[in-house]
């Protein structure tokens, strides 16, 4: 076996079901999970009709590199969503599409880190503290240090890149950067985002932006990646961003994906993936092309969501550090313990939510920035939320 698989943290879903499945609730009311980041909405009759209309290619091997058709309606969506120059990101050399974005952060950290030079000094790879759990699994698979930069409240929760010494610049391969941030909902800025990308540049590592949430916001769009590399002269390089069907079709189920960036990077990962990655079935690509090409399902979701956020507003503003979140559909809300808030609307009120801490490591000086909160899905729909919210303030 690889020891290197003793050194993966559990996942956080395995750690809550440890921690709440002996403790029954204390009361018979038909128990809410608020744990995942699963939209509970069905995804648009476009998808299904599309899948059906091609359901004839599931006998076909499908490319690695998804359908022209495709990446054409993934070129034009990013042109629209970020007001991105024709020519800037071409179909054919800046995008891989892939089979959820959840693998493909993973494998890109193998394509990464080099590993040819075992006296050289170990490689390390960047990832906000909290953070999504693929990240830290992919840095020690690949053979890098996973290192943890905390993301408190004082920074909107993003890491402060101030204080990154030469070592870990020196020997970093990749940074993975959230935005909107999960768990916290909240949105790099442009001068973050600047940052970022310049350091990225001057100590050649490659920047790697989550923004599967980016179509899910509250008042304004988050500013993208590529909108950034727009002002900075249009070149790619450095820098790869992943965006999802998942969150902004509701459809998780689907498994559909992409990368856009650094054609040096997408190629590398498309080589990789002729080898170890899963084509998405030509259905899935044509359903895949017809979601990115409409955006008024995605409008309707974000309306659904702006009103579960103001159901939580009513009931929580004021009161456990709540704040709307600018992006995404989770709330971040400081209970103080979240291990011990997390049992109690468990037992009292059928509420499961996930502790901060499982999303986030403890520092060699015992301090673990998710403690104190807890995470809560807006994923149901608003009568659904409206009576796990005011379960929740009544036990709290
Ligand atoms: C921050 C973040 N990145 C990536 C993913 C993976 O999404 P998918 O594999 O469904 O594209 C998720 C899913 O929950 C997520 O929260």
């Amino acid at each position: 076996m690889n020891p290197d698989l003793s050194l993966l943290r559990g996942s956080p879903f395995v750690a809550l079901r440890e921690l709440l499945d002996p403790l029954a609730p204390q009361t018979n009311i038909k128990p809410i999970s608020l744990t995942i980041g699963e939209p509970q909405n069905q995804p648009p009759e476009l998808m299904k009709r599309v899948l059906k209309e091609h359901d004839h290619l599931y006998g076909k091997y499908p490319p690695g590199d998804g359908t022209v058709e495709q990446r054409t309606a993934i070129v034009n969506w990013l042109n629209r969503r970020f007001t991105l120059p024709e020519g800037m990101v071409e179909q054919d050399t800046h995008i891989t599409p892939v089979n959820g974005t959840k693998e493909a952060l993973y494998m890109l950290a193998q394509v990464l880190t080099d590993r040819s030079d075992p006296a050289a000094e170990k490689p390390c790879i960047l990832i906000p503290n909290p953070y999504y759990h693929v990240y830290y699994a992919a840095a020690i698979m690949a053979g890098a240090d996973p290192v943890l930069l905390h993301a408190n409240r004082e920074n909107n929760f993003f890491p402060d890149l101030d204080t990154l010494s030469e070592d870990v610049l020196s020997r970093c391969t990749a940074f993975f950067l959230c935005s909107p941030s999960n768990p916290q909902g909240t949105i790099a800025n442009r001068a973050y985002l600047i940052k970022a990308l310049e350091l990225s540049r001057k100590h050649d590592f490659v920047l790697i932006m989550d923004e599967c949430y980016t179509e899910i916001y509250d008042q304004a769009p988050p500013t993208g990646i590529l909108e950034i590399l727009k002002s900075e002269g249009g070149s790619l390089s450095n820098v790869v961003a992943f965006h999802s069907l998942s969150k902004r079709s509701s459809a998780a189920g689907l498994r559909s994906g992409f990368m856009v960036g650094d054609p040096l990077i997408t190629r590398a990962m498309l080589n990789l993936r002729n080898f170890a990655g899963a084509a998405s079935p030509l259905p899935v690509c044509a359903a895949s092309a017809a979601l990115w090409a409409d955006d008024e399902h995605v409008a309707s979701n974000r309306t659904r969501y702006k009103t579960n956020i103001d159901i939580a507003e009513k009931h929580l503003e004021g009161r456990f550090g709540f704040y709307r979140p600018p992006g995404g559909f989770f709330l971040w809300i400081d209970v103080g313990d979240g291990v011990e808030a997390t049992k109690k609307l468990w037992t009292k009120a059928a509420i499961r939510v996930l502790p901060g801490e499982f999303l986030s490591v403890t520092d060699h000086t015992g301090f673990n920035p998710g403690r104190q909160y807890i995470r809560i899905a807006l994923v149901f729909d608003p009568e659904v939320m409206e009576e796990a919210l005011s379960r929740m303030v009544n036990v709290l």
